[in-house]
């Protein structure tokens, strides 16, 4: 029997094949390889510079960042028993409106929820470190800061 032409053989048609899906697996990858692939190791070293430009949302310094213009506020929950929640855990990232951007106003939320997000009572939350109300006894309906400053909320601080 003859044999068939050399590239008629199975063997090589096989072996063609796999040359090209190789050298097509070869291209692609160098293709879609960032350039900066292994600037400093496995991965893409671009990333680096991308996360030093970005802006932090949240001010740098606390509630430091808002005496300058919000001195009674701070003064206010420094005396009071929120002197240990920062500011933006209530009004969210301010790091954009504490630099006179005033158009970019930090959250304000006088919902009994954003409240309750510390106070609403579990038993997994200890009593000792956080006081705790049940949401359905104490005084169902009403917000939060018709009786409590939020800047104060001992009962004995005055609403401003
Ligand atoms: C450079 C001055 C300045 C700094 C610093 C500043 N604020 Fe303000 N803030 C303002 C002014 C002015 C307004 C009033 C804007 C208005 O009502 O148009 C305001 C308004 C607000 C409001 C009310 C928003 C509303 O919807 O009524 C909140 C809350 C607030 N600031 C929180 C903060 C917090 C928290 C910080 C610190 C992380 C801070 N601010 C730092 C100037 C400042
Ligand atoms: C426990 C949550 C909480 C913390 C902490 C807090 N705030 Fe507020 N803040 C509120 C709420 C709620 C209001 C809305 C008041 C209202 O509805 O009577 C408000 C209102 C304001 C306002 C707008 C004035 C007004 O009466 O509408 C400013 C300005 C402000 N806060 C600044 C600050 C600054 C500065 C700090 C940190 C020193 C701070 N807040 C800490 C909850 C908080
Ligand atoms: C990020 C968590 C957090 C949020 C949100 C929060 N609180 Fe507090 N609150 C605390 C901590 C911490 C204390 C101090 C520990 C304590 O006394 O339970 C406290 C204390 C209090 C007290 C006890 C005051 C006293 O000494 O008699 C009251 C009342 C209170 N908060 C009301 C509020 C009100 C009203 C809001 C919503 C405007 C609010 N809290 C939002 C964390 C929070
Ligand atoms: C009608 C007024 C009123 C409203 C509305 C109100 N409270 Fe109170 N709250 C009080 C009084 C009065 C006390 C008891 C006096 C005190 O401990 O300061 C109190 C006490 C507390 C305490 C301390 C509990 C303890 O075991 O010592 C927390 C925490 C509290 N309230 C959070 C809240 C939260 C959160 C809301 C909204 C979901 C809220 N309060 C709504 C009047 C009110």
């Amino acid at each position: 029997m003859k044999k068939p032409d050399f590239f008629k053989r199975p063997a090589v048609r096989v072996g063609l094949l796999l040359v090209v899906v190789i050298f097509a697996f070869i291209i692609v990858k160098q293709l879609l390889i960032p350039k900066s692939f292994n600037t400093y190791g496995f991965y893409r070293g671009d990333n680096v510079q991308e996360w030093v430009s970005m802006s932090a949302k949240y001010s740098s310094t606390g509630a430091a960042a808002c005496t300058t213009c919000h001195g009674d506020r701070v003064t206010l929950k420094d005396q009071g028993s929120h002197k240990a929640v920062n500011c933006e855990s209530c009004h969210l990232a301010a790091g954009k409106h504490t630099q006179a951007t005033f158009d970019a106003k930090p959250v304000k939320d006088s919902t009994r929820e954003a409240c309750l997000t510390c106070h609403n009572k579990q038993a997994a939350r200890p009593e000792t470190s956080i006081r705790q109300i049940d949401d359905s006894q104490h005084y169902l309906g009403m917000t939060c800061t018709t009786c409590h400053n939020p800047h104060s909320p001992d009962l004995g601080g005055k609403k401003t």
